[in-house]
């Protein structure tokens, strides 16, 4: 985007941070910090669920840290979106108001609010309103309506949805592929087909929601390994093996994402493809955040490693991400995805992938596979390293690798995130934070979704306003960071960095 449209969409210009009492403030910082998860810690004990100011009523969410964050945050979440994603967006502005009841609501002030887009799963920066794809899938649209009104084992199927199954296998090179309407049943309901009592699955501990409800629809045996932590993964299977359980089961399957959106880690599928070899398990490889943004070609994490795509048994990604397009597939031999047919409830009974959608998957693949595919995943790479490099350089912890599309920066004190995320959009950046439960409860973070889309000068302004509001909050000289930096990488942050070569 050139110059000028950018200073046009904002800039502050009071914002700078006032010199901090560099004695009392930081004390206070991590007292209040400590002192609001203790008495979370200790709420949770004495405070019954139930809505005391409802009476006879269930509680609505019985989890007390979301009561206690979610609704000290609702300005933050359900943001009220009113553009396409890119390297800016536009939203409607809300503020916290008292409800009266004892809770937290948002009024929507009118005014609208362009950010720098840091919070969109745009990786590849398809999502647009106009251009060829769009025009293809408006044609589409006219072509065959814009839903499908029944399933895809009655009268549902089109032929963009046999054309987009043909175009996923070759892309993936796998013999065939099935695509379903949504990535979160492409899980959900398409596990339990392959999986059951006697199955026996290591599933990673950052696994998606949506990998765990399928795996509790099919009742399978399930283990949970550390995340991204093979030797523990290694010590699981010895000891299945050499105490002889194994037979107790008929299959064994290790679950794996490619990249881990709230850790920006990336699986060790080489070091996975060894075990495999060892101990004869399947590997189903959930590519949600990888497909598409990973390895040159785009075509996930065995792209990523330059590894044979016969090694994983079971592919599975969302089209919801990188090629802003909704939905999932499942690929692999032409055996699986044939079972998957008969058997996957989201393809008997779910209704089919809406026609346009199918069509807009179809055009940015293809877009993926020509010059101008290849020259978007060399921005996001080079956007991600350059971005998470230079948060490091000022001295945050980033969590994950360099490659991986999402930046993840340690926040552990979860009251920290709301501040930090509210102070960020009134200086035009916007983006999301994580915490319990998605994360331990120390284990909050800040989370950043590179773009393709991203021009260096908006990442730089992105860079500069975190870290004169991280430093309004003390997160970078953070000991809990420092510490945790040594818990999930065995190093500190200056020992990263020069292992980053930065
Ligand atoms: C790892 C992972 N798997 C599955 C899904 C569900 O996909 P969708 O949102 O396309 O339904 C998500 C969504 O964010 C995800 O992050």
């Amino acid at each position: 985007m050139p110059q000028s449209q950018f200073s046009k969409i904002f800039f502050p210009t009071n914002l700078e941070t006032n010199g901090p009492d560099w004695i009392l403030e930081p004390f206070l910082a991590r007292i209040s910090g400590g002192v609001t998860f203790l008495v979370s810690i200790v709420a949770s004990i004495f405070t019954p669920d139930a809505e005391k100011d409802r009476k006879g009523y269930p509680p609505l969410r019985s989890n007390l840290f979301l009561q206690c964050w979610i609704r000290r945050m609702r300005d933050l979440v359900y943001t009220s979106m009113i553009s396409v994603p890119g390297e800016f967006v536009t939203f409607q502005d809300r503020k916290l108001v008292n409800d009266g009841n004892g809770g937290w609501a948002c009024d929507y002030t009118g005014k609208q609010i362009t950010c720098v887009d840091m919070g969109s799963f745009n990786y590849l920066g398809f999502a647009s309103n106009d251009g060829q794809i769009s025009d293809e899938v408006i044609n589409s649209m006219h072509t065959f309506g814009l839903t499908a009104c029944s399933t895809r084992s009655e009268f549902g199927e089109f032929p963009v949805h046999i054309e987009l199954e043909k175009l996923v296998a070759k892309f993936l090179g796998v013999e065939d592929a099935i695509v379903c309407g949504s990535g979160f049943a492409t899980n959900a309901l398409n596990i339990p087909a392959i999986m059951d009592e006697n199955t026996l699955v290591f599933s990673d501990a950052k696994n998606h929601s949506s990998v765990i409800m399928g795996l509790r629809l099919s009742k399978a045996v399930v283990r949970v390994f550390r995340h991204n932590d093979l030797h523990h993964l290694e010590k699981l299977l010895l000891n299945l093996f050499q105490s002889g359980e194994v037979h107790n089961f008929e299959k064994i399957i290790v679950i794996v994402e490619g990249v881990y959106s709230m850790d920006g880690s990336i699986l060790r599928l080489p070091e996975l493809l060894r075990l495999k070899a060892i101990f004869k398990f399947y590997i189903y490889l959930e590519e949600a955040h990888s497909f598409g943004a990973m390895g040159p070609n785009g075509d996930g994490i065995v792209d990523y490693f330059n590894c044979d795509p016969s090694g994983v048994d079971i592919y599975m990604g969302t089209f919801s991400k990188s090629l802003w397009a909704a939905g999932g597939y499942m690929a692999g031999s032409r055996q699986l995805v044939q079972h998957l047919r008969e058997n996957g409830y989201a393809h008997l009974h779910a209704t089919a992938m809406p026609p346009p959608i199918a069509q807009q998957i179809i055009s940015a693949i293809e877009s993926l596979m020509s010059e101008d595919g290849k020259s978007r995943l060399a921005r996001l790479k080079s956007n991600s390293a350059y971005f998470k490099g230079e948060l490091i350089k000022r001295g945050f912890f980033v969590y994950g690798d360099l490659d991986s599309p999402s930046a993840c920066v340690a926040c552990p004190n979860m009251g920290k995130i709301g501040f930090i995320l509210r102070e960020l959009r009134n200086r035009g950046v916007l983006a999301t934070g994580v915490s319990h439960p998605a994360v331990g409860t120390t284990e909050g973070r800040l989370r950043f979704c590179m773009s393709a889309a991203h021009s260096k000068e908006s990442l730089d302004y992105v860079v500069t306003q975190l870290t004169q509001v991280a430093d309004l909050v003390y997160l970078r000289d953070s000991k809990i960071a420092e510490n945790s930096a040594k818990i999930i990488f065995g190093k500190k942050i200056h020992e990263m960095s020069s292992y980053l070569q930065l």
